[in-house]
């Protein structure tokens, strides 16, 4: 019997191909660049299954040029690049990555905090431009973190980890908001978090920590008016996803010392970034590398091959997004 063919549509771990060579015909993109939804469109002709990650587009306009495609699995525990009103109107599984990242990327949201408010990325670059000539009593002066208030905005798997980290390691009050207040258990874990509203969260918090799933309604979650609404000392990270901040707002807020720093893992309409982001100091910049662990990145990809294996081969996928699809 022939095997079914599938797309992996960006360089991922040899070993993980070789794992799908063994169930499938496999066409593999190995060019740096992501497809255009073009190259797309034309790579996934007879192909049942793709593997995508957050630059390919999945949506109406694809799915009805690609009839015998039946899952897409997305190394990546968000799945805004996936349209799921129009994979569910087409019969197409999705699938994603989530729990094998939670840590790992809780462990960066604190390397960024940490670095934004102790001004590691800034006070680096002085030293090597040869400009550090003396000590002095206030440089580099930053935010105190032990023992200051965290604000974390989105209280999913990897926000409860930022909380519990800050909580337990660092002695952090913690407040929190989300769509649903969590359980009192999970409250109690996550170092005794406080649910409030946005705007008590914003006045409140010394460090906000944006962790929520990009959708529609949370575009520029925080922009002008929140940004005003926060501590100046405060400092604002985003690992979550582009849009969910106003960059432009953000930038000039940095500039005009309405709060003192951010840290952004990720962008609007990555990998470009804002230019003014790209002048102002007080920020500390990273390429969208919050899940980048060897281990966890090879566990996501592992995960995504899972969810090809399990559907097109076995009839059950591991973490579908929408599994109503299988019962259609
Ligand atoms: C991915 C991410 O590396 O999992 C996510 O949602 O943002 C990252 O961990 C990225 O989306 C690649 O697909």
């Amino acid at each position: 019997m022939s095997k079914p063919a599938i797309l992996v549509t960006c360089p991922t771990f040899p070993e993980v191909l070789e794992r799908l060579s063994l169930h499938f015909e496999v066409d593999a993109h190995t060019g740096e660049q992501p497809l255009t939804a073009a190259e797309l469109a034309t790579r996934l002709q007879g192909k049942a299954g793709a593997f995508t990650v957050g630059a390919n587009r999945i949506d109406d306009a694809l799915l009805k040029g690609c009839p015998d495609l039946r899952i897409v699995a997305n190394m990546a525990v968000g799945y805004n690049n996936f349209d799921m009103a129009a994979l569910n109107a087409h019969g197409v599984l999705g699938t994603n990555t989530p729990d094998v990242l939670t840590e790992t990327t809780a462990d960066f949201g604190f390397a960024l905090l940490l670095a934004t408010a102790r001004r590691v990325t800034e006070s680096e670059r002085f030293l090597r431009a040869g400009e550090w000539k003396l000590w002095r009593y206030d440089l580099f002066a930053g935010a105190e973190v032990h023992g200051s208030t965290l604000g974390v905005i989105g209280m999913g798997r990897i926000g409860q980890g930022v909380a519990r980290r800050g909580a337990l390691g660092f002695g952090m009050k913690v407040i929190y908001h989300n769509r649903s207040r969590l359980s009192p258990e999970l409250e109690a874990e996550c170092g005794g978090a406080r649910y409030v509203d946005k705007a008590t969260l914003l006045r409140e918090a010394d460090h906000v920590v944006l962790v929520l799933p990009y959708t529609p309604e949370v575009h520029h979650t925080i922009g002008a008016a929140e940004l005003k609404q926060m501590k100046p000392t405060a400092t604002l990270v985003n690992l979550a996803r582009g849009g969910i901040v106003d960059d432009a707002a953000l930038a000039a807020a940095l500039r005009e010392r309405t709060i003192a720093a951010a840290g952004l893992d990720v962008f609007e309409g990555e990998p470009q970034v804002h230019p003014d982001l790209l002048t102002v100091p007080n920020v500390v910049l990273t390429p969208h590398i919050a899940s980048a662990t060897v281990k966890t990145r090879l566990a996501m990809a592992s995960l995504a091959a899972d969810n090809l294996i399990g559907f097109l081969i076995n009839g059950k996928p591991v973490t579908p997004l929408n599994p109503e699809v299988l019962r259609a």
